[in-house]
């Protein structure tokens, strides 16, 4: 990529869509609603409260990244979305119950007001759902086709500059990319014959991509991860990244397993539990739709603490996760983990976590980072896959051929020293030519 020159801060509104009206979606428009009447704080959002360090220590130069980055403001967003259920916002908020009503109350209006587009949803990928809210089409590629008139309508309607995508949709069962996912154009044939390997989520992908709409995907699911995406993203230098929020318990494993590893504390075995009760949870409960957010739950202990170079700590760990749906805790997790560490002389230990903590409280502040980060990926000029948005993902995409970083602390080091290239400061390195800054 080049080095961007002089990225100045937008003109005009920034339309955030997303393909998917439920508990994490509405959670975030409320936060923003009630954010910009400073009736809340959006706590959780790294481009609205996180700082970063500039220069040397002695410079005690430490803006906000809100400051420093050339981001859409609050007042500049504009939300548009798509559900198989006609709900408008604030009903949909009303029966994730996430938001209480003294959160909900003072936006109601506004939230009313934002009700969503039919959807493109053919049951089969996410079993437990029974819309009616859907739109009709011939086959596959009339649907993308669909979805491209609709990105256009809103961006007029809504009178915004540009828009980008966060899927919030339910997460869909399990696909392996197939030659149907070679090429451009094998997908294009697929999408005229209806092909059983593309997914809802990847209509919409197409659809954003080909409308010049950065796409990130906050579920699991096979979305823009393979290589005619990648090639079309590229024809159409759209920037795309995900996936999966990194909420909840694996956020919870990417903060402790870097810390077992840099002290080389060796681990037996990790077993991660959770009950929850939401939409979500309910979609889970379905093996096919479990094994999607499975595959992606499992590939971060290995990455972070890479066995094949330290065998002896991390060689033969027992590693299982489970989801349970429970109906009374709603959005209200609980995340057990109970994890066997190894310590000198190979005595064992234990660490029990018990989370009890909100998903939709903890995905809504990503979804707007995302959203603001990948508005300003596409004015510098990047495309594809944005890996310095690694962190906020469970299962960061990669180009191919390479591993990705699971890593929070490094995640998050890359996220910002991208910040600093982008806006032509140093990157920090902590270490400098004269002394150790
Ligand atoms: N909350 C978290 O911490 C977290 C973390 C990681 C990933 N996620 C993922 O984020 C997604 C949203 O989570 P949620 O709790 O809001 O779920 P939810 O069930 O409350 O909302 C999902 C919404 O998507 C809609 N939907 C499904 N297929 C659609 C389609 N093809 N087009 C349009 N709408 C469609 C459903 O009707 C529903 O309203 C899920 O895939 C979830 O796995 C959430």
């Amino acid at each position: 990529m080049e080095q961007p020159k002089d990225l100045q801060k937008p003109k005009g509104k920034l339309g955030i869509l997303l393909p998917g009206l439920g508990a994490v979606a509405t959670t975030f428009i409320a936060g923003v609603l009630l954010a910009r009447r400073g009736l809340a704080k959006p706590i959780g959002s790294t481009t609205q409260m996180g700082t970063i360090r500039l220069g040397r220590r002695t410079e005690n130069r430490t803006p906000r990244i809100s400051e420093f980055a050339p981001l859409a403001a609050l007042n500049d967003l504009e939300f548009g979305a798509w559900d198989l259920f006609p709900d408008s916002a604030y009903e949909s908020a009303t029966n994730a119950a996430v938001l209480e009503s003294k959160h909900l109350d003072p936006i109601r209006e506004e939230m009313e007001q934002i009700k969503p587009m039919k959807a493109v949803f053919y049951p089969e990928y996410v079993k437990r759902l029974n819309g009616t809210h859907i739109k009709e089409g011939k086959n596959k590629a009339e649907l993308v086709e669909a979805l491209q008139a609709d990105i256009r309508n809103f961006i007029k309607e809504k009178n915004c500059d540009r828009a980008v995508c966060v899927w919030c949709g339910s997460t869909e069962i399990y696909i392996e990319a197939s030659d149907v996912h070679a090429s451009i154009e094998a997908f294009e044939k697929g999408l005229l014959e209806d092909h059983p390997g593309i997914s809802n989520s990847q209509i919409y992908a197409w659809a954003c991509i080909k409308e010049g709409v950065p796409f990130a995907n906050g579920a699991p699911n096979l979305t823009t991860d393979f290589p005619a995406a990648a090639a079309l993203a590229k024809k159409y230098n759209v920037p795309t990244c995900g996936k999966d929020f990194k909420t909840g318990q694996t956020l919870m494993k990417t903060i402790l397993a870097p810390g077992f590893k840099a002290r080389n504390l060796g681990l037996a075995g990790w077993f991660s539990t959770n009950i929850l009760g939401n939409r979500d949870g309910e979609v889970l409960d379905d093996p096919d739709n479990f094994k999607t957010k499975e595959v992606s739950k499992l590939g971060v202990l290995d990455s972070i603490l890479q066995p094949e170079v330290n065998p002896e700590l991390y060689g033969n760990i027992y590693h299982k996760v489970r989801i349970n749906y429970y109906p009374p805790r709603g959005d209200a997790k609980e995340g057990w983990d109970a994890i066997d560490i190894v310590g000198w002389l190979d005595y064992p230990m234990q660490i029990k976590v018990d989370f009890l903590c909100r998903d939709s409280i903890l995905a809504a502040p990503l979804v707007l980072d995302l959203a603001l980060f990948m508005d300003l990926a596409k004015r510098a000029n990047f495309h594809g896959i944005q890996e310095w948005l690694s962190f906020y993902f469970k299962s960061p995409v990669t180009p191919e051929g390479l591993y990705p970083e699971h890593d929070l602390f490094i995640q998050s080091m890359k996220m910002k020293n991208t910040l600093r290239w982008m806006m032509g400061e140093d990157l920090i390195t902590h270490l400098g030519n004269e002394y150790y800054d």
